[in-house]
């Protein structure tokens, strides 16, 4: 591989590598607007130059390519300061300034480049700025808003569309400085991996239909999350104000989705406004709910499993909603309780596939982790009633105990067929976060934290474990499920109780050989693909930051 030497630093890079790529791995940030990693390179905007011994002109980094030993580049010299000066400097001649109204600031490149690599001054105060009259707000489409004004012409957001999401929506129409960005006669912005081009439009140009003026970026609290859309498990940032979800952005894993997720996938956080939420654990007497303590609440369950007659059938549903962690120990319960009953509710659904390096990645199943629930033990022993026999059949009839786990609304568990159904066991134990149809007929009630409030691990379509944490805590009279369940088990037998997460998972991990010689905290940032029991594939190490990809 071929060494070359930025400003002092040598590194040693694959042939073909460009400069902007190369710096990064000294830890030297090149500024660029029109380069991005994974869309084709156009050399566009000129804020990537940089000195390289030899030529007599400064050279853009993101086309200039190491493809032998002995290059050397210089980037903190006063000729490149002066350059990347002269180009902010152009681009900022027709910038409108709007920062204080605009919703990128804040995360805007234009701004941050300004700070970095812009002057105080400009020569061009006297001239008229030119405008795109009456183009300052135009839906592209249902998710994103164009502000023509605000435009740097850097061409990202054209490229994605065609080569990312190969839609090709988009396109420059006129010429030169009256240049604008726009979808084409009859055509719209909507596929479904649209509102990526906000995320990649550097400036405050496309703002998201969903997020516009929701709230000022500096508010949000950001922690990395999954999503829970479907079962690919794309990574993602949560952004929340107090406790209350703002907007999920992507978080690069290049083994799952890359740079990328789905519009669909960013509103799955709605429901956590839209949905009435359970806050108080209850216990219904005579056919009606009460408010109870948690202490009675999980008696009343205790109670049921362990003064069970032998011939009694205890059942165990939990959904693809369930961290790996909660139905493990679902699982447990279900073998204190010696039940082969036991099973996972999930449902296809349309098929979502986000593009990356690896060919794309699919996934058809309306929840995260039905795999993992099952990999943690939560499938029907022999003679057992699994899933399918206590929602669609008469199975529940059967049963003197059912609990239900985790009712997410999400879930197929709310038809009023298959809610009638389970509705048919003697006693009926319902573990969620929202209000539902199952919940309002069950005779005990246990309110459990959101998956924004919860650690845990999700195994996705590809079978790749990931792990993710809380964002914020769950409000009072609400505990995660791990908690309540450490607490039930606790009952049964003492060496459960008070089991944080990450310990459920490392006992997990010594139970089942697909999981041998993980432990929760060193969980690789890019998940683990799970293959052959004892045979763990995977890793990668934690991208490094970069406020503009
Ligand atoms: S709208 Fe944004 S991404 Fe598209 S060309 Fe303009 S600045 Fe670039
Ligand atoms: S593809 Fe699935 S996991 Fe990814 S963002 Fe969309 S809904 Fe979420
Ligand atoms: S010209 Fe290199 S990033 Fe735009």
């Amino acid at each position: 591989m071929p060494t070359v030497t930025i400003d002092g630093r040598e590194v040693e890079v694959e042939v073909g590598t460009n400069l902007i790529e190369a710096a990064k791995k000294v830890g030297i940030q090149i500024p660029h607007y029109c380069y991005h990693p994974r869309l084709s390179i156009v050399g566009q905007c000129r804020m990537c130059l940089v000195k390289i011994e030899g030529p007599p002109k400064l050279q853009t980094a993101c086309t200039t390519q190491v493809m032998k030993d002995g290059m050397v580049v210089h980037i903190d010299i006063p000729e490149v300061h002066k350059a990347q000066e002269g180009v902010m400097e152009f681009l900022l001649i027709n910038h409108p300034l709007d920062c204080p109204i605009c919703d990128q600031a804040g995360e805007c490149g234009l701004q941050d480049y300004s700070f970095k690599h812009g002057q105080a001054f400009s020569r061009f105060v006297f001239e008229e700025k030119r405008t795109y009259p009456g183009r300052e707000r135009i839906p592209l489409g249902p998710s994103v808003v164009l502000n023509m004004n605000r435009c740097i012409q850097c061409t990202r957001c054209i490229r994605f569309t065609e080569e990312i999401s190969g839609t090709g929506e988009l396109g420059f129409f006129e010429r030169g400085a009256r240049t604008e960005i726009g979808v084409f006669p009859g055509k719209e912005l909507d596929n479904p991996l649209s509102a990526n081009v906000v995320d990649i439009c550097p400036v405050g140009a496309l703002t998201s239909r969903e997020f516009r003026f929701a709230e000022r970026v500096w508010y949000l609290d950001k922690k990395p999350s999954i999503c829970t859309g479907c079962d690919v498990g794309c990574n993602v940032t949560a952004e929340h104000r107090r406790g209350a979800i703002k907007r999920y952005k992507p978080r690069f894993n290049p083994e799952v989705n890359d740079y990328w997720m789905c519009d669909y996938g960013r509103g799955t956080f709605r429901r956590y406004e839209e949905l009435e939420r359970l806050g108080t654990p209850a216990i219904a007497e005579n056919g009606e709910q009460r408010p109870a303590t948690w202490n009675d609440a999980i008696d009343r369950v205790h109670q049921s499993i362990s003064q069970a007659p032998e011939s009694a059938e205890l059942a165990f549903l939990g959904t693809g909603f369930l961290t790996t962690e909660e139905a493990f120990l679902i699982a447990r319960l279900a073998d204190a309780a010696a039940s082969p009953h036991r099973g996972v509710a999930s449902e296809e659904g349309p098929t979502r596939t986000i593009p990356n390096l690896h060919g794309g990645i699919s996934g058809s199943e309306t929840s995260p982790n039905r795999r993992g629930a099952e990999l943690a033990g939560l499938v029907a022993g022999d003679g057992g009633l699994g899933a399918a026999e206590l929602m669609q059949g008469d199975g529940a009839s059967r049963c003197d105990f059912l609990l239900v786990a985790d009712g997410d609304p999400g879930s197929p568990l709310h038809d009023s067929e298959v809610v009638a159904r389970l509705r048919q066991a003697r006693l009926l134990v319902v573990m969620g976060w929202a209000s539902t149809p199952l919940t309002e007929v069950a005779d005990v009630v246990l309110p459990t934290a959101t998956h924004a409030e919860k650690d845990g691990t999700f195994v996705n379509c590809e079978s790749r474990l990931q792990r993710f944490r809380a964002a914020f805590p769950s409000p009072a009279g609400v505990r995660p499920a791990v908690e309540a369940l450490a607490d039930l088990l606790g009952r049964l037998h003492p060496d459960w109780r008070g089991l944080s997460t990450a310990q459920v998972f490392d006992r997990m991990a010594a139970d089942l050989p697909t999981l041998a010689g993980l432990t929760f905290e060193e969980l690789p940032a890019h998940g683990v693909e799970l293959q052959a029991p004892a045979a763990v594939v995977g890793g990668g190490t934690p991208p490094a930051e970069d406020a503009h990809p």
